[in-house]
C-alpha cells in the first residue's frame, strides 16, 4: 500500500522562531495520521536540524531538504552535498522543484547527476514535475511530464525507483491561487503511473506515491485528494500557515 502523503514545502520563507512556532503548532494540532500516511516537513537547510529535533520521536512526521548538490564534495562554495544531508540523517530531498528548474536553470542532466547522488547516500527523493501553461494549453502537458520522468529517473534501477515519490506541480498553478480541478489532477497522474507501469511494471507504479502541488489548501485539498492516483500534496504557501496545514493533512485519505 502506497503512502499518502501531506508535504509541506516552505521554500524560502520564515524566520527561525517562526519555524519553530509553526512546527510546534502543526505537531500539537488535532491531527490524525496512521501509519500509511506521512507528513513531511521540506525546510530551509538552516531550520533542519531544529525541524528534525522537534519532531523526533513522531513516526507521523519526517524532515525533507528542499535542494542537494548535483555533485559530490570539493570546491562548490554555498553548495550542500547529499552526503552532508545523510550525514544529519536527512530521510527526504526534493529535486528538481520548477523554481529550481526555472531561476537556476537545472536541466535534466542536473537533475539526473542530484537524483544519482542522493540515491547514492540512501535519500529517498521527491521528484518534481509538471509543465508551463502554454503546454497545458496546448494539451501536451503528458508527453511534456512523461519527458521530464524519462530524462531524469528512467535510467534509475527498480530497487532504486522504489526510493522515489512524484510531485506533480503545474507551473501555472504554484503560488497562483489557480489549481488544477481534481479531474485534471487524477488525469495526469494517472498518466504518469501507466508511464511508470510501463518502465518498471505494475506492481513498481502501484507503490510509487503521487502528490500534487500547486495552490492547494485545506478547502481543496479533500476533492483533489479523493482521486485514486493522487496520494497527497506538496504544499507552499498554505503549508506556512499551521490551520491551514493542518487541515491538508487531515484530508489525507485513508
Ligand atoms: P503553492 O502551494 O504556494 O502553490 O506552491 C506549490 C509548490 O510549489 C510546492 O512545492
Amino acid at each position: 500500500m502506497r503512502k499518502q502523503i501531506a508535504a509541506a514545502n516552505w521554500k524560502m520563507n520564515l524566520s527561525l522562531a517562526e519555524a519553530e512556532s509553526l512546527t510546534k503548532e502543526i505537531i500539537k494540532s488535532e491531527i490524525s495520521v496512521s501509519s500509511d500516511q506521512l507528513v513531511l516537513l521540506a525546510v530551509p537547510f538552516p531550520y533542519l536540524e531544529k525541524v528534525q529535533i522537534l519532531t523526533a520521536g513522531n513516526p507521523a512526521f519526517a524532515v525533507a531538504a528542499q535542494n542537494c548538490a548535483a555533485t559530490k564534495n570539493g570546491a562548490y562554495t554555498g553548495e550542500v552535498s547529499a552526503q552532508m544531508l545523510m550525514g544529519m540523517s536527512i530521510p527526504y530531498v526534493l529535486i528538481g522543484h520548477s523554481e529550481r528548474r526555472e531561476y537556476f536553470h537545472e536541466d535534466h542532466n542536473i537533475l539526473t547527476s542530484k537524483v544519482d547522488l542522493a540515491l547514492e547516500s540512501n535519500l529517498n527523493i521527491i521528484f518534481c514535475c509538471g509543465e508551463p501553461l502554454f503546454i497545458r494549453e496546448a494539451g501536451n502537458q503528458n508527453s511534456y511530464v512523461e519527458a521530464q520522468l524519462k530524462e531524469s529517473l528512467f535510467h534509475l534501477s527498480e530497487p532504486a525507483m522504489k526510493n522515489v515519490i512524484i510531485a506533480y506541480e503545474p507551473i501555472w498553478a504554484i503560488g497562483t491561487g489557480k489549481t488544477a480541478s481534481s479531474e485534471q489532477a487524477q488525469e495526469i497522474h494517472a498518466h504518469i503511473r501507466h508511464v511508470i507501469s510501463k518502465q518498471y511494471g505494475e506492481t513498481v507504479a502501484q507503490s510509487i506515491s503521487i502528490l500534487y502541488g500547486g495552490s492547494v489548501k485545506a478547502s481543496n485539498a479533500a476533492e483533489i485528494f479523493s482521486k485514486p492516483d493522487v496520494d497527497g500534496g506538496l504544499v507552499g504557501g498554505a503549508s506556512l500557515v499551521a490551520t491551514e496545514f493542518t487541515g491538508i493533512i487531515n484530508s489525507l485519505k485513508r
